[in-house]
């Protein structure tokens, strides 16, 4: 069975870290979310995936390649955004006739049951399934309408006015051949606008109920708690062949990524998490923090509660205050001072 990953989009809402880095290789808990999402759908009985891409696609292609992933995986490039439904459409001529495709938002982790997903697809007989989370507040997210067999009877993107909790579109489907055919060619569309209300109110889509952990990475804040809430779960931590100094202190919980060294005195966590390849020098402190791969940390420097993108040179006796976020490949100086919620861009 195949995949697609919506993986298109500008992602300002992660910016300035998604400037130099397209979501999909955003570390979650220190490993990219596209190795954690292909291990995902691998779970799920996916064997090849399609990542639909326009922005930055080219470093994802020169990442992917070089990456050893759990699915066999294929790039599919729009010139111009095509929305959630047009990506879906320009795979067609790569897609099997006869299988349902497996679609997901590309800022999504989840432990949804796939292989639950699909059966109950194929046995329900529905155009599509989709998978839903409650959410006490619906408004950012597409609302599903239930009737009291689980079938789909509206679905309504960003509703402004329902407040009240609700079952919300996990932005995880089963498409059959029949649905993307119904998606016209050639321009962007909304799935969740254009062709899941007209699927609904046609009664030819069944919900998947998800009671797990699911998480939308798409904004700073959420980022953030994901990748703290995800920490505290085991099969998150297996790792990783790091160098620890003798008398460095990691307080917990904590992750530190594949080939990172740790020199001694270093002072990490609690919720501090170290992607691959991050140097930390001698008594460097950096609590709450999130850091991105091939990152060094300089000698005494502290960091308390901030986002430090990939390829970044911490100084020396740097102070970093709570809040800030420092873009990919940027150069702080011995000895500066950046103030809490700063954004030091490249
Ligand atoms: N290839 C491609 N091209 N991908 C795109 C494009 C495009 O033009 N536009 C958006 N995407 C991708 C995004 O990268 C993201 O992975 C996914 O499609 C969904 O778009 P978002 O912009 O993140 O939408 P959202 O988070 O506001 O809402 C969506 O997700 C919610 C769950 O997180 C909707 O699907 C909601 O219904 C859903 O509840
Ligand atoms: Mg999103």
């Amino acid at each position: 069975m195949k995949g697609l990953i919506l993986a298109g989009g500008f992602a300002t809402r992660l910016r300035p870290l998604s400037c130099s880095k397209p979501k999909l290789l955003f570390p979650l808990v220190g490993i990219p979310l596209v190795d954690r999402m292909a291990a995902w759908f691998a779970r799920g009985g996916v064997t090849e995936v399609i990542l639909a891409v326009n922005h930055l696609s080219d470093k994802l292609r020169v990442e992917v390649s070089r990456k050893k992933l759990d699915t066999k995986t294929v790039l599919s490039v729009e010139e111009t955004p095509l929305g959630t439904g047009g990506p879906v459409s320009l795979a067609r001529p790569i897609l099997n006739k006869d299988d349902p495709l497996i679609v997901a938002n590309g800022d999504v982790i989840s432990d949804i049951d796939l292989r639950g997903l699909i059966t109950s697809h194929v046995r329900s007989g529905a155009e599509a399934t989709i998978a839903l989370v409650s959410a006490d507040d619906p408004r950012p997210f597409g609302l599903a309408t239930l009737d009291a067999n689980d079938r789909i009877i509206g679905f309504e993107e960003k509703s402004e006015t329902i407040q009240s909790p609700g079952w919300i579109n996990a932005g995880v489907y089963a498409l059959n051949p029949k649905v993307i055919a119904m998606i016209p060619h050639g321009r962007p569309v909304s799935l969740e606008r254009e062709i899941f209300p007209t699927l609904a109110s046609q009664g030819k889509m069944r919900s998947w109920k998800h009671m797990g952990f699911w998480y939308d990475i798409g904004k700073i804040p959420d980022y953030v708690i994901a990748n703290r809430q995800l920490l505290q779960r085991a099969e998150f931590r297996e790792t990783a062949n790091a160098e620890t100094g003798m008398l460095a202190n990691i307080r917990q919980p904590s992750y530190v990524g594949r080939n990172s060294t740790i020199e001694d005195g270093a002072k990490l966590g609690p919720y501090t998490i170290l992607s691959q390849r991050v140097s930390v020098k001698r008594g460097a402190e950096a609590s709450e923090t999130i850091v991105f791969e091939q990152t060094s940390l300089g000698e005494n420097c502290m960091i308390e509660d901030s986002l430090i993108g990939e390829g970044v040179t911490v100084g020396k006796e740097v102070r970093i205050g709570k809040g800030s976020i420092i873009a990919g490949q940027v150069v702080i100086p011995d000895r500066a001072v950046i103030r809490p919620g700063s954004v030091i861009l490249n």
